[in-house]
């Protein structure tokens, strides 16, 4: 790795950078985080998160990006990030802040350190895409979110704006020919009586259409449609999901490997899994929780094989709020027939696990936009269950590949800005 490095925000909290190591960047240089959403617990979480972090009041952990490993990638520092966004929720983001911390989940007096920050996120939060409201066609929808957007990108000088999905999760569309054909859905848009589309798909319009980065944390449909997938790659815009692995998921994509590695069985590997909170009350849906369900299993299936017996289950305990308990109980075969199983209890704050990887997607995926990254990232998968562009689901396939991706295009954005640098100084 070249000495001339970026620094990665955990080591510049640990040793103060020296006037050498300093990093580089223009002041200007920020990137937007619009977190369709933005009003949620995740979104909350992120807003309180990003403040602290950035005024150098809490540490970066849980932040994959602020590890060694990225040391030397010229990500976008925490400080240089910008939150904006979209909700159909009034119920402002303090507030939010304040309940998140009676739960017991973010410390108070990092909410009240955040106060600043919150106002400022606040006053970024626009009325998002409310199907019940909404009347006329919904292309007048995509262009009103667009301009939100692009909007914010203006207001704030920002280099590039990544627009993140964290909506509560949506039940699964049925199959409609305008999800695969442009004119079709072209048509849909513009008509006032017809079916609509779901909301997450004008989500991800709304994002192509600005020209934005795009990242899909939830499990529904928005840029999987064919049709909206196409015109992401026409425009170029990077993207990344879908539905982020933060707790069980993670887990058994961890441990999976190690069962196939050592040449033993699974028979089975079931789960249950308890939450509350607004994404838990969301989940209590028979119909939503059918796109959580699926892009929970499908990557144990590809890792351990499609025979293996998984029944998961997810259950609404508001008590609980936002803490998530996982139980796994998974029976494997080894040697000569023997039995072995294994149970695994995995609880904490869910959002709590979310909030960094928004941050590290952001960063990355700005990343990708600055090194002319066009399409799906696909190294990104790493933290998503349902990988775009992508069949590893090995967590640590995944880390290798996106620890490779990021320095191969953190060299050419680096090279390209000294070779700027130098043009520049010849002038
Ligand atoms: N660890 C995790 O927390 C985790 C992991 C993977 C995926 N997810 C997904 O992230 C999403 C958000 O989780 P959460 O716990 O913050 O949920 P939440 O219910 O607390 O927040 C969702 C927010 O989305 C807003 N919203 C709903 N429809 C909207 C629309 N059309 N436009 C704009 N805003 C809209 C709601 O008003 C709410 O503020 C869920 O889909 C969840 O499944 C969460």
């Amino acid at each position: 790795m070249n000495d001339d490095t970026w620094r990665n925000d955990v080591t510049m909290l640990d040793t103060p950078p020296t006037e050498a190591q300093a990093p580089s960047r223009p002041s200007d240089d920020r990137v937007g985080i619009w977190l369709v959403g933005a009003r949620g617990s995740i979104g909350t979480t992120v807003a309180v998160g990003l403040h602290v972090i950035a005024n150098e009041l809490a540490a970066p952990t849980g932040c994959t990006t602020a590890g060694d490993e990225f040391v030397g990638v010229p990500l976008p520092r925490f400080a240089d990030l910008v939150l904006g966004g979209h909700d159909i929720s009034s119920t402002p983001l303090s507030t939010r802040a304040h309940q998140l911390a009676e739960a017991g989940m973010i410390p108070p007096r990092l909410v009240s350190a955040a106060r600043a920050g919150l106002e400022q996120a606040e006053a970024e939060i626009r009325p998002g895409y409310d199907p019940a409201g909404h009347h006329g066609p919904q292309a007048e929808a995509v262009r009103r979110l667009a301009a939100d957007i692009s909007g914010f990108r203006e207001r704030h000088g920002l280099r590039t704006v990544v627009v993140v999905d964290v909506t509560s999760t949506e039940p699964l569309p049925d199959d409609r020919p305008e999800f695969h054909d442009r004119d079709l859905l072209a048509a849909v848009l513009a008509d006032a009586d017809g079916a609509p589309l779901p909301a997450s798909a004008i989500t991800a319009l709304a994002a192509i259409e600005s020209g934005s980065a795009y990242a899909c944390f939830t499990p529904s449909a928005g840029l999987t449609l064919p049709a909206i997938h196409a015109l992401a790659d026409e425009r170029g815009i990077a993207f990344a999901g879908q539905d982020g692995k933060t707790g069980e998921t993670l887990l058994r994509t961890a441990i999976a490997p190690m069962f196939v590695a050592r040449g033993m069985h699974v028979h089975s590997w079931a789960g249950a899994n308890l939450l509350g909170g607004g994404d838990g009350a969301t989940l209590a849906d028979p119909e939503a929780v059918r796109s959580k369900l699926a892009s929970k299993t499908r990557g144990l299936r590809s890792l351990v094989g499609e025979h293996v017996v998984a029944p998961l289950h997810i259950d609404n305990v508001p008590d609980l709020g936002d803490i998530k308990t996982a139980w796994d109980h998974i029976h494997a075969e080894g040697f000569l027939g023997s039995r072995i199983t294994m149970q695994t209890i995995w609880s904490a704050y869910d959002s709590m696990l979310a909030a960094p990887l928004i941050l590290d997607i952001a960063r990355l995926l700005a990343l990708a936009e600055e090194a002319g990254v066009r399409g799906v990232v696909p190294e990104l998968g790493f933290f998503f269950k349902d990988p775009w562009g992508s069949d590893v689901h090995d967590f640590s396939k995944q880390a290798a590949e996106l620890y490779a991706w990021a320095h191969a295009t953190g060299e050419g954005v680096a090279a390209a800005t000294a070779a700027r640098r130098s043009e520049a100084l010849g002038r």
